[in-house]
Order: structure tokens, then sequence, then C-alpha cells
């Protein structure tokens, strides 16, 4: 099964993304773009960054009534992304009509993956503000179950969960996973971390990682050290 590394592209506009990419002279690393990069630059981001022979994730997390979803996401497959992604919480029919329009006139389409619970929201919130009363490690794993379900090819989580979203769901079904920093680096905001070798360990099929790549002072050599944790070393 494929695994690779994602670089979280989160850039306030094209010119800032493309002149990020252009260090990349030997390789092609798979970008995530998300929310600010789209927002900021519009689908001609993705087109530009496409043609230079990168692979996409495009992460927008829809979540709408499933016809809504479904006409998005038909949009958002005739951009030619590789992966897209929605939130489980939008129900089983949001997710059969999103992959519904997903799938061209050929019969392809990109990956598409659910956000379970993000990854900010703890168990206090859930329970309090979003009314969930069970454990959030279920909630997590129920929600997974949906995806699958409803045909979804896997969800986004911690790299701590992908064991458990594995048992629970094969290991075909994809784990993708940020929140992974290196041993000797800042954490920032994630407050539940992994290194890459511990994230092939635990059995995450993609990790996404923003600025420990992005903010480093040589980006290259910091994507390298990713794929050589990830891939080599953690399959060793
Ligand atoms: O810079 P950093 O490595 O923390 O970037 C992680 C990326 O993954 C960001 O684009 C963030 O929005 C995204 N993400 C996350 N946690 C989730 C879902 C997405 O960190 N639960």
């Amino acid at each position: 099964m494929a695994k690779d590394v994602i670089i979280a592209c989160d850039f306030p506009n094209a010119q800032t993304a493309l002149n990020f990419l252009d260090q990349f002279e030997q390789e092609k690393p798979y970008v995530k773009i998300g929310m600010e990069l789209f927002y900021g630059a519009g689908p001609q981001i993705v087109r530009d960054i496409k043609a230079r022979g990168h692979r996409i994730f495009l992460d927008l997390k829809l979540h709408d009534i499933p016809n809504t979803v479904k006409k998005s996401m038909a949009v958002l497959s005739g951009l030619d992304v590789d992966m897209c992604n929605l939130h489980a919480s939008g129900t089983i029919a949001m997710m059969q009509a999103a992959l519904e329009g997903l799938t061209r006139p050929d019969g392809t389409r990109p990956l598409l993956i659910a956000v379970t619970q993000l990854t900010s929201t703890d168990q206090e919130r859930m329970e309090n503000e979003l009314w969930i009363n069970r454990p959030i490690d279920e909630v997590v794993l129920h929600y997974a179950q949906n995806a699958q379900k409803a045909g979804l090819d896997g969800v986004v989580c911690s790299p701590l969960e992908a064991g458990k979203v594995h048992a629970a769901c094969g290991a075909q079904f994809l784990t993708v996973t940020p929140g992974v920093r290196f041993a000797d680096g800042e954490k920032g905001d994630q407050a539940r971390v992994t290194t890459p070798l511990q994230a092939a360990q635990i059995g995450s099929d993609y990790i996404v990682v923003g600025r420990p790549i992005t903010a480093a002072q040589d980006p290259v050599a910091a994507y390298r050290r990713c794929v050589r944790e990830f891939l080599m070393e953690g399959n060793a």
C-alpha cells in the first residue's frame, strides 16, 4: 500500500507557496492545500501545483447537506486532486453523496477520507458543548466505521489512533495523520505528537507535516529526514 509524507503548505498566497515549492528540485513532494491557501489563492493554485507534477491532498473538510456536498465534490474532482476530505459528522448519507459527486465519468475518483473528531476537540468540550456522552476514543472509532460503511477510503486521525483505526476497520483503510514532530523539534500548538518513525511503527499510511518542514532553515533537508524516518527506517 502507498505510504508517503505529505507537506502541509499552509501559506497565505500563491507566490509564497510556489516559492516554497521551488526549493524542491529533485523531488516532487505530495502537497496538502488547506483552507488558508485555497481561500487566499483560489482554485488556480491547485491547477498550478498539479501542473508542476505534485500530488495534491485538498483539505477543505466539507460538511453540508448531501446534495450540496455532492455538487461541490464534483467541482473538486474536476480540479484533478488526488485526495480530499469531509467531516464524518455530516452523516453516512452525506459521505455517500460525496463519493457520488467525486466519481468522474470514467469511473476514477480522488481518495476520500473523513475527519472523525478534530484533534482540537477534547472529551470535556465534546460532552459539554456537543452533548456527545461517550469516550472520545469510541467516538473516533465509530465515526471511522461510519466512513467505512459509506465507502470512504480512510480517516484523518492522530498517529496515536492509527493502530486502533486499523484494528477496527482493517489494514487497507487509510490513516492520514498530522501531529508529527521530530524528536528534537518544537511541538508548537500540537498537543499529542509522534515522530515520523513512531508514526510508521503505529501504522500511519500518510503523515501530514507542516511547520517542521515549512519553517525549517533547510526545508528540503527536513523533508528528506521525514522521508528517511517514515519510509525507510519505518520499514526496516
Ligand atoms: O504545522 P503542522 O505540522 O502542525 O501542520 C499540521 C497540518 O495538519 C495543518 O495543516 C493542520 O491544519 C492539519 N491538521 C491537524 N490536525 C487535524 C487535522 C488537520 O493538524 N486534526
